[in-house]
């Protein structure tokens, strides 16, 4: 594995060299790049004498001084950006932050970040204020909902005498974050991930809908993760005004019955499918023709929408993973079990969908991700961020798991004896306790 660690100029610059030395553990490779003021702080002979490789300092030779016209330097930014496998910039100053966030690329780290295609990590060090500031919050906000890591800064006494947030995150805790993103990066390579997103809008009348709230930002975020994760993304959205995520095939469509539609018709193609979309569970009976008029009390009478989520269960083709999302307002786990099991699917992301800064048209979402088995609880963070941590959650149910099988009496253990060495037995272990009771471990 192969990491670009960006320096940039701030007191912590010198923790870099534990960052790489905490990278070059875990059998990294790493290059150095330094910004002008970084160099202030560390010389760049520190970062090259433990890398072995050149630290690179400008987009520019500086190698002759004498030359009237600089030449390139022999290590160009897009070479750099395809070598490596993910861009650590620890410290990130406000300054470097500012950049990422407006593409402004005046300078080596600044061009490599925008050439680069591999995941990102900055971890902030600054002055309290600085990072405080609405231009620093806004520029973080940005790069987060572009995907890239932010490892926090912490809260502590600053170089500049104040106390608060501000500090640099530990070199281990930013080496281990690196390591995770680096295991995530191609993780669902040779999956073909369906993902709905958006509501759905029933029609009233030519120019009235019945809809919901939903803007597509989960769905989109797990489009772009799964994409960025090495998957073929087919997205099904309802009408939404966010961009389409990069490199994703989307399809649009605006009811319920065009979604129902779209997704039965592209489910063979994938292995994974997740239905994040808010469907309409009811849609006018009949469609008015002209626009209504007002005329007094109206009663819309209203029919049930097809399930499209049970339906895929019910076509499923062997291997295919199936991913629920159930909107709640109330006993929300409660809920959220019940229709996985109604459902049929192989997990639900369970979502609280009137709290504060969760669920429908936030930027931040909190969920719990259930399966038969298990309930695991991802705290609110920003929708992106939350979409690979569904995805870890999915790929861990692609594991191989061993099955306690227990048994009652000894006729069921020889039957299931042969039936087990056909289903590969991994351990086979007789009468537990003083009873009747056997077990079976079975891959
Ligand atoms: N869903 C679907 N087709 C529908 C309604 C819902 O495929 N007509 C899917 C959603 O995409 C979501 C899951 O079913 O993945 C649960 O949606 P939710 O609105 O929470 O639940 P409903 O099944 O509609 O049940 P209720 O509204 O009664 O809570």
């Amino acid at each position: 594995m192969r990491v670009v660690v960006g320096v940039s100029g701030g007191i912590a610059a010198y923790k870099a060299a534990e960052l790489v030395r905490a990278l070059q553990r875990q059998t990294v490779e790493v290059h150095v790049v330094m910004t002008e003021s970084a160099q202030k702080f560390v010389q760049p002979l520190t970062f090259a004498a433990l890398t072995g490789h050149k630290v690179i300092t400008s987009l520019w030779d500086e190698g002759d001084p004498g030359a009237a016209v600089p030449e390139q330097n022999g290590i160009d930014h897009i070479a750099e950006a395809q070598w490596a496998d993910a861009l650590v910039v620890a410290p990130a100053t406000a300054n470097i932050l500012a950049k990422f966030a407006h593409g402004i690329a005046d300078d080596f780290l600044s061009t490599l970040y925008l050439a680069i295609a591999a995941p990102v990590v900055v971890a902030p060090a600054m002055n309290v204020n600085m990072w405080n500031h609405p231009a620093t919050q806004a520029n973080i906000e940005t790069l987060r909902q572009r995907g890239v890591t932010i490892i926090e800064p912490g809260t502590g006494e600053l170089a500049c005498g104040m106390v608060g947030a501000g500090r640099m995150a530990e070199p281990d805790t930013i080496g281990a974050a690196v390591i995770a993103v680096l295991g995530r990066r191609r993780d669902l390579a040779g999956e073909v991930v369906l993902v709905t997103a958006g509501g759905t809008r029933e029609a009233v009348d030519p120019v009235r809908f019945i809809g919901n709230r939903s803007s597509g930002k989960m769905g989109y975020a797990l489009a772009e993760a799964a994409r960025s994760r090495g998957a073929r993304v087919i997205l099904i959205s309802g009408p939404s005004s966010l961009q389409a995520p990069a490199h994703c095939e989307i399809l649009r469509v605006t009811t319920a019955d065009e979604m129902r539609s779209s997704v039965l018709a592209s489910m063979n193609e994938a292995t994974l499918v997740i239905k994040a979309a808010a469907v309409a569970d009811y849609r006018p009976i009949a469609v008015s023709a002209q626009k209504l008029k007002r005329t007094g009390p109206l009663t819309l009478e209203l029919a049930p929408t097809e399930d499209i989520l049970a339906e895929v269960v019910r076509r499923r083709r062997p291997g295919q993973l199936i991913v629920g999302f159930a909107a709640e307002t109330e006993n929300r786990l409660e809920n959220g079990r019940a229709k996985l099991l109604a459902k049929g699917v192989d997990a639900i992301v369970v979502n609280d969908v009137a709290g504060e800064g969760v669920g429908i048209d936030s930027d931040t979402n909190a969920a719990t991700f259930l399966t038969r088995a298990t309930a695991v609880e991802l705290p609110q963070m920003p929708k992106r961020q939350l979409a690979d941590r569904i995805f870890d959650e999915i790929l861990a149910l692609r594991r191989p798991q061993s099955v306690v099988v227990e048994l009652d009496d000894e006729r069921d253990v020889e039957a299931r004896k042969k039936q087990a060495i056909q289903n590969r037995v991994l351990e086979e272990s007789v009468p537990v306790g003083a009873g009747r009771r056997h077990q079976l471990i079975v891959e």
